[in-house]
């Protein structure tokens, strides 16, 4: 079947290790199905794969791809849960043996791809296979980050680092639909404008001093906006984080963690009844992802290398 994969690890130019291509078709486990995929979007975690970031080599090669929307064998719409947990699990994001497609199963970036059927749910009524191929893995992470984890109540300011990304726009768009007053930061002032059309109160340059302080932070930039985001804070407020691309170890700023009497959150993914709500949330406002651009899946490359520059403002989405 066609594919788009990993071959080898790049830390430093992640395409070198791309390749699309024919792969077998998935076997498919007992308690699995064979979803026909027609969209799934690119997520910066397909960058962090290239580049070997958790992932071990003896898993190549590896397809990618975190999300899908497609057919399953009865030609039925439907839509990946993409976190493959132990069903024991209420909460798949606790279990810690637990993986995203294209970590230790293969990905979505691919004709076929085989997943738990309990990982299967109905396509969204309204939605196009590309909207819902934004929800597993960004839209799920920023609702599980404001819904979940974030503690804000109507009326509560919420900070945004990094308006442009896949999450950060979620963020801001699902932000707003809970009744948040939504600050933005980006390094970019065409993503600040653009951030501003999509629902955001406010857009300011990254690392730029506040009117006032906000009651939580969303994460996802890391080192580049973590001393910010601590500065941003009202005292005990909280900092959500679900991501770091920007590097993983700022310095931790711990006087100002225990005298603000700070909340440092970890987030990740969602669960399977986040995804459901999230859906419904979305139905109910007649809301939809925002789409920077389709392309055919044969071009990932380009797709790819656009998210490795930070180049997008909301998600690309590959069709089949
Ligand atoms: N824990 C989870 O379950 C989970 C789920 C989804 C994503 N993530 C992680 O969250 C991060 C974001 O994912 P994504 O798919 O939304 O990525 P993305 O679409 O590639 O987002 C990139 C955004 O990050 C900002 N950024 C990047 N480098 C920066 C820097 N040096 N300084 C300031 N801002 C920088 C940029 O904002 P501006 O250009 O606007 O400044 C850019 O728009 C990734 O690291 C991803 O692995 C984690």
């Amino acid at each position: 079947m066609f594919t788009v994969y990993a071959d080898s690890f790049h830390p430093d130019d992640p395409l070198a290790g791309l390749v699309i291509g024919e792969r077998p078709d998935p076997v498919v486990p007992p308690g699995w199905q064979l979803i026909r995929v027609r969209a799934a979007s690119v997520n910066h975690h397909d960058v962090w794969t290239l580049r070997g970031v958790g992932i071990t080599a003896d898993r190549l090669p590896m397809i990618l791809g975190c999300d899908a929307a497609g057919e399953d064998d009865n030609g039925d719409p439907v839509l990946v849960h993409s976190v493959i947990a132990d069903p024991g699990y209420d909460d798949e994001s606790m279990d810690p043996g637990r993986s995203l497609l294209s970590e230790v199963y293969q990905g979505t970036f691919a004709d076929y791809v085989a997943v738990p059927a309990r990982n299967v749910l109905p396509l969204p009524q309204g939605f196009s296979f590309a909207e819902a191929a934004c929800l597993p893995t960004a839209w799920l992470t920023a609702y599980r980050m404001l819904a979940t984890r974030s503690g804000l109540r109507p009326g509560d300011t919420v900070l945004v680092q990094g308006a442009g990304g896949g999450v950060a726009t979620a963020c801001v768009i699902l932000g707003r639909l809970m009744g948040f007053e939504v600050w933005v930061t980006s390094r970019d002032e065409d993503k600040r404008a653009k951030a501003l059309t999509i629902g955001a109160h406010a857009a300011y340059p990254s690392g730029a001093r506040l009117p006032e302080r906000v009651d939580a932070v969303m994460e996802t930039v890391g080192a580049a906006t973590w001393d910010h985001s601590l500065k941003a804070l009202r005292p005990g407020g909280r900092v959500v984080v679900s991501g770091a691309t920007s590097g993983t170890n700022p310095p931790a700023d711990l006087a100002r963690v225990f005298f603000k009497q700070l909340e440092v959150v970890g987030s990740t993914m969602g669960t399977r009844s986040e995804l459901s709500r999230l859906v419904s949330l979305l139905t109910v406002s007649g809301t939809r992802p925002l789409i920077a651009r389709e392309l055919p899946m044969s071009a990932a490359a380009e797709a790819l290398a656009t998210v490795a520059a930070g180049d997008v403002f909301g998600k690309i989405v590959l069709t089949r």
